[in-house]
């Protein structure tokens, strides 16, 4: 069996939620505290044993690709300093060369067509894919919980949490056959439905695992919902032949790609920090307390 050692990150939407920051900054590079978007993904990947990366960009994303590299001279002027905390930082941005590739979606045409475009890359083993708008809070990395059930289970996995039923037309909804634990054998997923045609209130969250055959699928489906190729119906379709899991995760997700969410993720992300949080516990007490005695 082989193992799940690469990842793929579509990393090519136009965050048009985050203008006009996103007019020229990649809406990954937004600093959730003080890292970029896209490194929670890394190093959640990286704490799966995730040992290549597969970026999936567009036109004006060169700040990205640029941001995995070494700066060697700034490395020897901290190190100098005695700055060990920044350099500590900074190293841990970096990705070994040649274990990092970008490939480039001209084109917005869907998730589904953003994935596709990673099989060469890919080849023939079975894959992560992250969504770097989806930030997982828990206490083991999200990937990492599904790289274990995965070894036992095989078939496409998908990570799952409840939504609110009003909310259930954004995500993919997987229809649950069974549930063992936390892994959710399913016989069905829809992109996008009505809440009314929802099979469960399961949405997909952006953790998939995927085994290659998804790529003949990605490469012969008509457009889904919003006329996009969608991931979700390759997994559908492939259902009958490879199976497929949901996985109910452990741990707190915000939607960094809504500016609410991002800004919860920033409050909690924040609290949990030893250098940053008490002092902020105090200050959103302070702001919070006549709104709740006016409530
Ligand atoms: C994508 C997927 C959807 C999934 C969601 C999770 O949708 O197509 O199935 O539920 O990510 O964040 P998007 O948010 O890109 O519209």
């Amino acid at each position: 069996m082989k193992p799940v050692r690469k990842a793929v990150f579509p990393v090519a939407g136009l965050g048009t939620r985050f203008l006009p920051a996103t007019k020229s900054v990649p809406k990954e590079m937004l600093p959730l505290v003080d890292r970029p978007l896209i490194q929670y993904a890394v190093d959640e990947a990286r704490a799966a044993g995730i040992e290549e990366f597969i970026f999936v960009t567009s036109p004006g994303k060169s700040a990205l690709e640029n941001y995995f590299g070494a700066l060697p001279a700034l490395e020897r002027t901290l190190e100098e300093k005695g700055k060990d905390d920044i350099l500590s930082a900074l190293r841990g941005s970096k990705l070994p060369e040649a274990s990092y590739s970008f490939v480039r979606q001209d084109e917005a045409r869907g998730l589904g067509h953003a994935v596709s475009l990673a099989r060469r890359l890919v080849g023939d083993e079975p894959f992560a894919v992250i969504l770097p708008d989806d930030v997982i809070r828990a206490r083991q990395p999200a990937l990492a919980q599904m790289v274990t059930a995965f070894e036992q289970s095989r078939g496409h996995m998908v990570a799952t949490e409840a939504v609110p039923t009003e909310k259930l037309s954004s995500y993919g909804v997987v229809d649950i056959k069974s549930q063992t634990g936390r892994v959710q054998s399913l016989k069905g997923l829809v992109e996008k439905p009505s809440p009314a045609r929802a099979p469960s209130r399961s949405g997909i969250v952006g953790r998939y695992i995927l085994e290659a055959s998804i790529f003949d699928w990605l490469s012969s489906l008509a457009p889904g919902s919003g006329g996009e190729i969608q991931l979700t119906d390759a997994i559908a379709a492939d259902l009958g032949r490879t199976g497929v899991n949901g996985f109910a995760f452990e741990g707190e997700r915000f939607d960094c790609g809504s500016v609410q969410g991002f800004v919860q993720a920033t409050v909690a992300f924040a609290l949990d920090r030893p250098d940053l949080g008490a002092e902020l516990q105090n200050f959103v007490t302070a702001r919070t307390a006549p709104l709740q005695k006016a409530a």
